[in-house]
């Protein structure tokens, strides 16, 4: 064993200090009164009778003083004891046991979950007294009663059953059964309007969500259904994107309908105000610390996607707070900080900035979020301005739930409370998302739920075992199944093998169309398109011939249904014929046309349109919302190399690379291999084949791009940004058909040309067609 003694001094007196500290460690009273001396008696605290069967443990700081031992069991075990601090002088708190033959150390012990046996009106098998992690139980209901929820449920690793509270009802009252989910006690079996339900855990279990449900007159109850969690339940990534990203959606999307129905201005005014705060307390050290940023930018990034621009306030905390970025900078700059900048900010932080760190003072936290609204509203109030009218708070808070000073926060929650909903004559809403990270017992949990606001049917409390886990959370958070209004979007899962159920792989291009028209003389072509709203798809001119039908026009979308046409509309300007005199037998201009589907499609993740610049959307896709979002400016980001990587789908979905040459030279030598094109005359000039209006890409400088083949017309060539597929042509003609059916690529003097969609004449065809489902700018 070690001991270290440090001084600030190493002075003959501390010397000596020192040692009557030592010599009087086991005298508390004299240890009291040497430390209060001054003199810093913290020796190393050791090694023994730390290990734990079946598991092990880490070390934040080795056997330093300060330093947090945690222990580690795998999947399915939990360690009755989580966490020990060493205080210094060998001291562990808790002090570990020594083991004894008589009885063993420290064992992970098998994970349980809460007793099913409140099952009412029914029976569970199979009877046992307890429950362990892999025991499955089914649920049958007496007769007469009907079931509702999982038949079967098994034991996650985690301490929760799986599926959902069965329950057996009668349903004869005003509100449904609300059921007595597993490990409650439920008083109140009377369930009409105004009835009340309240419910308790058993066996000291911590209870999550609410403890009191009232039946409402629409024939549902208030608040969410109870949990009972154990001191080592947590939620996994899967439950907590799922419901966290299902409350932050309606919050979000509820923001932006509210909005748009008062027609403010979006960009200047967006009056959703996003408070941050994460504990930067000791037991997190600078890996975690990076880890939780990495979160938070994640999670910002993860909310612009809902095309919100909100403002944000961001801070850690510890004994005190430390500003990252401050909310009420808006007043000065007046415009909200853009993404980048929030997340510049953020990255500029300095872990070491954060002095003292001891303490995890949540009330400080909540104070801080409380001063600053109060400034906000104050200002709007001066100013005069609506800014803080009908506004939207969120505050989201990451930590470990050691509230080791500055008391209850309950006091700061309630004052935030007041100054947000305290006026009744606006439609202020406040929303507190509390997500315990690490080692969290019951009381905090149950601190932490108390925290956190109550919305009916929803959740605004989580425990993570692990930072690593939010990450993952966060990635799988957009569900795009419900996520309408995001054009291009595809998700790709850095987190693969994210823990069970894996989530399923979604369609890469959801709005992928295929187009088949049969002609007047009976023969058909075969087009590619793309869905560009719920109702338009976006084809090629060519694809269609004079006299045909709307009825005969065939469309599968990517989801494999048939879509039935309404009508179709070919760009004004497109004649194949009108360069014959100049010995262009077909010539290419204005190769677009839009088809409108009889009805409009439901947006999911197998359906969903791709993005088209130069609309809102597509701002919002490139996260340009906030900044002076014009067509040209899209042009400019998205166009902007020589050489710009762009893709095209094969009839198979299968993904082809080509790269845009857009440098004047690269774009020049491009277009000058039109000339080479069957049907055009020697005397022919390459400018009157291809005008301006397109996009070349092909050749095998600088790589050997592929090239599109017969069938594949009309379809989008994309690029891809911030996992969103955005639009910039459609694939007209190339030099010469060159695909053998086993290769498919370029040669020297085979180009592919697209028109252009950020053309004047382009866009002003989509805006006179195109009156909903998108957003056109100015
Ligand atoms: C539970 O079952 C799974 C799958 O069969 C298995 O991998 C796991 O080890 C089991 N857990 C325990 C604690 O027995
Ligand atoms: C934490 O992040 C900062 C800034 O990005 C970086 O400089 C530092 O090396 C990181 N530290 C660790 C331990 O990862
Ligand atoms: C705010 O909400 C209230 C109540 O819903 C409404 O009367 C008022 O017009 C709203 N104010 C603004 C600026 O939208
Ligand atoms: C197409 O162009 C040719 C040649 O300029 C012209 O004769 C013809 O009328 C045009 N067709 C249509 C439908 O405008
Ligand atoms: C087209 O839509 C209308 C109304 O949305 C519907 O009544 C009609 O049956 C649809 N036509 C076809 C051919 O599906």
């Amino acid at each position: 064993m070690k001991h270290r003694i440090s001084c600030a001094a190493w002075s003959r007196d501390c010397v000596i200090m020192a040692k009557i500290c030592l010599w009087t460690y086991l005298f508390t009273l004299i240890r009291v009164s040497c430390l209060m001396l001054g003199a810093t008696a913290d020796s190393d605290c050791s090694e023994d009778n730390l290990p734990i069967e079946g598991g092990h443990y880490t070390l934040s700081k080795g056997v330093k003083v300060g330093s947090v031992l945690v222990y580690h069991c795998p999947s399915g075990y939990y360690s009755p004891v989580r966490s020990r601090r060493c205080l210094g002088n060998g001291k562990w708190d808790p002090l570990p046991k020594r083991s004894r033959p008589t009885r063993p150390g420290l064992q992970c012990k098998l994970v349980r979950c809460p007793y099913p046996l409140g099952f009412q009106h029914g029976s569970v098998s199979p009877l046992q007294d307890k429950y362990y992690v892999n025991d499955t139980t089914t649920y049958e209901c007496f007769s007469d009663y009907k079931l509702s929820g999982s038949e079967t449920r098994v034991c996650n690793a985690n301490g929760k059953w799986s599926g959902s509270t069965p329950i057996c009802s009668r349903n004869s009252d005003h509100c449904p059964d609300p059921g007595v989910p597993a490990g409650t006690r439920r008083t109140g079996n009377e369930f009409y309007i105004g009835d009340k339900v309240a419910y308790r855990c058993e066996d000291a279990l911590t209870l999550i969500g609410s403890n009191e449900r009232t039946c409402k007159e629409s024939g549902e109850w208030t608040g969410q259904e109870p949990e009972c969690y154990y001191e080592y339940t947590y939620d996994t990534p899967v439950e907590i994107a799922e419901v966290f990203s299902k409350s932050i959606q309606t919050t979000l999307t509820e923001d932006v309908n509210k909005q748009q129905g008062k027609k403010i201005n979006l960009d200047k005014d967006g009056n959703l105000h996003i408070y941050i705060a994460l504990d930067a307390s000791d037991s997190i050290d600078i890996n975690i610390f990076n880890q939780s940023r990495d979160v938070i930018k994640q999670l910002i990034e993860k909310i612009s996607d809902y095309e919100v621009s909100p403002k944000y306030d961001i801070v850690v905390f510890a004994t005190k707070v430390t500003k990252i970025v401050d909310i009420t900078d808006y007043y000065y700059k007046r415009t909200a900080k853009e993404l980048f900048e929030v997340i510049e900010d953020l990255d500029r932080f300095d872990y070491d900035k954060i002095r003292d760190n001891a303490g995890t003072n949540i009330a400080e936290a909540f104070h801080h979020i409380y001063h600053q609204m109060s400034l906000m509203k104050t200002r709007a109030e001066l100013e005069n301005s609506i800014e803080f009218e009908n506004s939207s708070h969120i505050i989201i808070m990451f930590t470990d739930g050691e509230a080791n000073m500055g008391g209850k926060p309950d006091g700061k929650i309630n004052q935030i409370k007041d100054i947000i909903l305290g006026n009744k004559d606006n439609s202020r809403t406040l929303e507190i998302y509390m997500f315990g990270v690490g080692e969290i017992d019951d009381m905090q949990k149950a601190d932490l739920n108390s925290y956190a606001t109550k919305k009916d049917k929803e959740k605004h409390v989580f425990y993570v075992d692990d930072m690593k886990k939010l990450h993952e959370t966060f990635d799988l958070m957009l569900d795009e199944s419900t996520s309408v209004g995001l054009c291009g979007l595809h998700r790709d899962y850095r987190y693969k093998d994210a823990s069970p159920p894996n989530p399923p792989n979604p369609m890469k291009q959801p709005w992928l169309v295929k187009i088949s028209v049969t002609h007047e003389n009976g023969l058909s072509s075969n087009c590619l398109g793309s869905l560009i709203t719920p109702r338009w798809v976006l084809t090629a001119a060519h694809c269609f011939k004079f006299g045909d039908l709307s009825e005969k026009i065939y469309i599968t979308l990517s989801s494999g249904e048939i879509a039935v046409v309404k009508k179709f509309t070919l760009h004004k300007e497109f004649n194949i014929s009108s360069k014959k005199d100049k010995g262009v037998s077909e010539s290419y201009d204005y190769d677009v046309a839009l088809i409108q589907l009889n009805e409009t499609i439901k947006v999911s993740d197998k359906k969903r349109p791709i993005c088209i610049p130069c609309t809102k959307e597509t701002s919002a896709a490139l996260k340009l919302v906030g900044s002076d979002d014009t067509c040209e400016r899209h042009e400019k980001i998205l166009l902007n190399k020589d050489h710009v990587q762009a893709i095209f789908l094969s009839k198979e979905r299968k993904m082809k690379h080509a790269l845009i040459k857009q440098g004047m030279h690269q774009k020049k030598s491009c277009f000058e291999m039109a000339i080479n094109a069957n049907g055009v005359s020697p005397k022919a000039k390459y400018t009157d084949v291809v005008t301006d209006i397109f996009l070349c890409t092909g050749g095998i400088d600088p790589q050997t791009d592929d090239a599109a083949c017969k069938g594949e017309s009309g379809g989008a060539l994309f690029l891809e940004r911030n996992s969103r597929s955005i639009q910039v042509g459609v694939i007209s003609w190339g030099v010469q058909d060159i695909c053998t059916g086993v290769s498919e690529k370029s040669s020297a003097t085979h180009r592919d040309y697209h028109i252009s969609l950020f053309k004047v004449q382009v866009q002003q065809f989509l805006k006179d067609n195109v009156k909903d489902g998108v957003t056109f700018l100015n």
